[in-house]
């Protein structure tokens, strides 16, 4: 083949609805169903070049030539995709990210996202949204999430077939707002992958997935009747759900910092006195706090004066993966 390229963008996701735990860790399907937000104010953006004199795959991430696990998951997900259609031509990945990789902000979700596309467009194939949303599914479960535009539900799915994820609400349906309160900037101590593996091991799982179709209910209703009390609710019961699965698995993770607590707690007492905020966690210490977009600059400011808030990131809902 020659030499082709593609780039493609992608924003990473905030789960109000949280996968954790497979229950097949090949084709990463999931024990239950999740939902979560794009961020559009946080972007992926990624190169690929297939060219038939490359004797290997390279992998550039945020300037920095990448080598063990990073380059073989990323190998791993080109040979997939590769696969597809009987190509073994090596490829050039150039990536990068407008936000802090590994500290809980999901850089999986978007990593994946843009590479699939970006590969499958280098490749000229015409894939169609669901197939994509599956085909980056097996590069990160959460990546599935980041291919269809704004508020979007992973549906567990029976196999492979169905398990991919579809917009549930479009972008400007609800003008909802991500203030990231970043306490730790650096790269996560448990990448999800590991901690997926694990899940089974908490006496908690078994709760939190058996009780996950209710969860989704509540969030889908929450969101359809733009019930920001009622998401607030759900979100973070769901969110303190999987960190209980967390603390409580073998080896046991622990994700929190002290800042992580206290935030969680100021957010509660905050809308205790009427100021529409809610907090989720993904796996990593900062605190996601979500809130309508008129009221982003009064939570900077409120977070802004907490202890151990190294820096704010703010982003609204983010469209659908595209090339560009
Ligand atoms: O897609 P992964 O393997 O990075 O898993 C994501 C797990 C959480 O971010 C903790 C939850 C979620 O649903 O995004």
């Amino acid at each position: 083949m020659p030499t082709s390229s593609a780039t493609a963008i992608a924003h990473p996701n905030i789960a109000f609805i949280k996968y954790w735990g497979n229950r097949d860790n090949d084709l990463r399907l999931p024990m239950n169903g999740s939902i979560s937000m794009n961020l559009a104010d946080l972007t992926t953006r990624t190169r690929v070049t297939f060219d038939p004199s490359f004797p290997s795959d390279i992998f550039d991430l945020n300037g920095k030539r990448q080598s063990g696990d990073s380059l073989s998951r990323v190998v791993k997900h080109l040979d997939f995709i590769r696969g597809l259609r009987g190509f073994s031509t090596h490829a050039h990945v150039f990536s990068e990210n407008s936000f802090p990789t590994g500290a809980g902000i999901a850089s999986s979700a978007s990593a994946f996202a843009a590479l699939t596309l970006a590969a499958v467009g280098a490749l000229g194939l015409e894939i169609p949204e669901p197939n994509l949303s599956r085909l980056a599914r097996r590069g990160s479960g959460s990546a599935c999430r980041s291919i269809p535009a704004g508020i979007t539900e992973w549906r567990k799915g029976r196999s492979d077939l169905d398990s991919f994820a579809v917009t549930v609400a479009a972008p400007d349906y609800w003008p909802l707002a991500d203030c990231i309160a970043v306490v730790e900037e650096g790269q996560k101590k448990v990448g999800s992958s590991e901690g997926h593996t694990t899940a089974a091991t908490s006496p908690l799982q078994v709760a939190r997935v058996g009780d996950s179709e209710r969860r989704l209910d509540q969030c889908r209703n929450a969101i359809q009747k733009k019930d920001f009390q009622a998401l607030a609710e759900i979100i973070e019961l769901d969110s303190n759900m999987m960190h209980a699965v967390m603390i409580t698995s073998k080896p046991p993770l622990f994700y929190w910092e002290p800042a992580t607590l206290n935030i969680m707690q100021a957010v509660q007492a905050w809308r205790k006195t009427g100021i529409p905020a809610a907090y989720t966690l993904d796996a990593g210490p900062n605190v996601h706090v979500i809130c309508e977009v008129e009221k982003v600059e009064a939570i900077q400011r409120r977070l802004t004066a907490l202890p151990g808030v190294k820096q704010i990131i703010t982003s609204s809902i983010g469209g659908a993966a595209h090339l560009v």
